[in-house]
Order: structure tokens, then sequence, then C-alpha cells
């Protein structure tokens, strides 16, 4: 059975002046799937994330999203056609509480003008508070919430914009393991649900739990693609790793 592909990537190459970030990126994503990428710090993962969802235009090639050629396109049209994402920084909206930060993303999607009662708003941002488990700070205000709340709160506001393609951008950075076990089944939920999600993460407790396929980066080139645990003891993989390892020891 051949499966569809709904994202692909055709010799993408991006350069910020010497570093050549990204060279002869191609990669497909496939319907459904969850998709890890995996690289050391520094490795193009990021900005070839900033590529797809149109924060950056690459320098050569083509993004194709089912079928149509999207290059260059502006994140509000990526998001248009289902393509979200989420920042490896968390930047909710401060000062507004939690249920408003969810209700000004589902604004975005459903236009000021909408039909779409507040009421319906407020029954559509509830069910995805209780899908990321924020129900009961629903009222707190955003700056008071745990940096672990704001990694859901971030997702949350992704999901309000009714993603196809959701691309979360090292969604456990910076987290305890509890909370990271919370981001793990958040994800995994998601997933189910339908949505085809591509995880970049560092962890690789994370990246293993959760990918069914894995892209390694290193010096923004593909190095290895395929089923999580060969990917993983590749050659290659492990020395990118360890090279990471041992620069930051010596610095
Ligand atoms: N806006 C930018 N300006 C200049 N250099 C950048 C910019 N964004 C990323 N880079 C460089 O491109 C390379 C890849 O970075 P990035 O995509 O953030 O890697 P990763 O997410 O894998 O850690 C790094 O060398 C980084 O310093
Ligand atoms: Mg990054």
């Amino acid at each position: 059975m051949s499966r569809e592909v709904v994202l692909e990537t055709r010799d993408i190459w991006k350069r910020f002046g010497g570093i050549i970030a990204l060279r002869n990126i191609n990669i497909k994503v496939f319907k459904g799937e969850l998709l890890g990428i995996i690289g050391p710090n520094g490795s193009g993962k990021t900005t070839l994330f900033n590529i797809i969802t149109g924060f950056l235009k690459p320098d050569k090639g083509r993004i194709i999203l089912s079928g149509e050629d999207v290059t260059g396109f502006s994140p509000h049209e990526m998001v248009k056609r289902g393509v979200v994402r989420t920042f490896q920084l968390v930047k909710p909206f401060m000062g507004m509480n939690v249920l408003d930060n969810i209700r000004v993303a589902l604004y975005m999607r459903h236009g000021l003008m909408s039909r779409v009662s507040e009421r319906e708003i407020i029954g559509e941002a509830r069910e995805i508070l209780k899908m990321i488990g924020l129900s009961h700070r629903e009222d707190v205000s955003a700056d008071s919430l745990s940096h672990g709340e704001k990694k859901k709160l971030e997702i949350g506001r992704a999901l309000a914009l009714k993603p196809k393609i959701l691309l979360l951008d090292e969604p456990t950075g910076g987290l305890t393991t509890a909370e990271i076990d919370d981001i793990i089944r958040l994800i995994k939920d998601i997933h189910e649900n339908g949505t085809t999600v591509v995880v970049v993460e560092h962890n690789m407790r994370v990246i293993m739990n959760l990918s069914e396929r894995l892209i390694a980066l290193n010096s923004g080139v593909v190095i290895a693609e395929g089923d999580p645990k060969d990917v993983v003891s590749n050659p290659e993989v492990v020395k990118a790793y360890l090279g990471e390892r041992f620069a930051v020891k010596s610095r």
C-alpha cells in the first residue's frame, strides 16, 4: 500500500551569511504519521520548520503541500491550509487568561466577523482546555502558569487553528520528567485523533517514545532516516550526538 504524501520538501537550501543551515533537504511527511526529527543543536531543525511554515523563504527548493506548490507562502496562508506550528520558546499572550489565549486563536481561525457565536467559541475553547488538561486553570493569567503549563497552552493555541499537520518544535524543552510524560500523552492523543504530527526533539527518550519514523539532521544535512531504532543506532547519528556532548563538556 502506498501512503499519501501530505508535505514534501524538494532540494531545500538555506544560508545565513557564511553558514549553510540547510543543504539539499528532501523529506516527505505521510498522512496521519507521527514523524520525529532529531539533530544536535544548530543542525537546522528550527530553520526547516521556519521554511515549511512560511516564516522564512528558502534560497532554493520547493515546498509541496498535498500537491500544491506553497513555496514562499506566508505563515497565515500556511495556517489557512492547515499547517500549524509551535515555537521552541513559548510565547503565550501574557496578561491574558488561559481561556482567552485559546479564544484569540479561535477568532483567528473563524475570523472576527464570522457567524460563530461567542457561546460556541467558548464551548470550543473549553473542549481544547480539556484536551490539554488545563480546564482547572481557565481563569488564571498565562503569566502565572508553570513552564509545563505554558507549553501545553502553546499546543492548545495551535489546536485552535485546526491543524492538518502540526509541527512541534521541542515541545518538552526545559520540562521536568513528569511534565514531559504529560506532553508525550497529549501529543499521542492529538495524533490518535487523526492529526499528522511532526516533532522536533532533542530528548532521545521522548523521540523514541513518540516517533513512528525518524529523520536525523546534522549540519543542515539529512544523515539518516527510517525506523527510529535504526536511526539512533546509525554510526553517523551516534557520532553527531557524541560530538555535541563532548563540545558541551569542553566549554
Ligand atoms: N535568523 C538566523 N540568522 C543567522 N543564523 C541563523 C538564524 N537562524 C538560524 N541560524 C543558524 O543556522 C543554524 C541552524 O540553526 P537552527 O535551525 O536554529 O538549529 P536547531 O533548531 O537544530 O538547533 C545554526 O548555525 C544557527 O546559528
Ligand atoms: Mg531549534
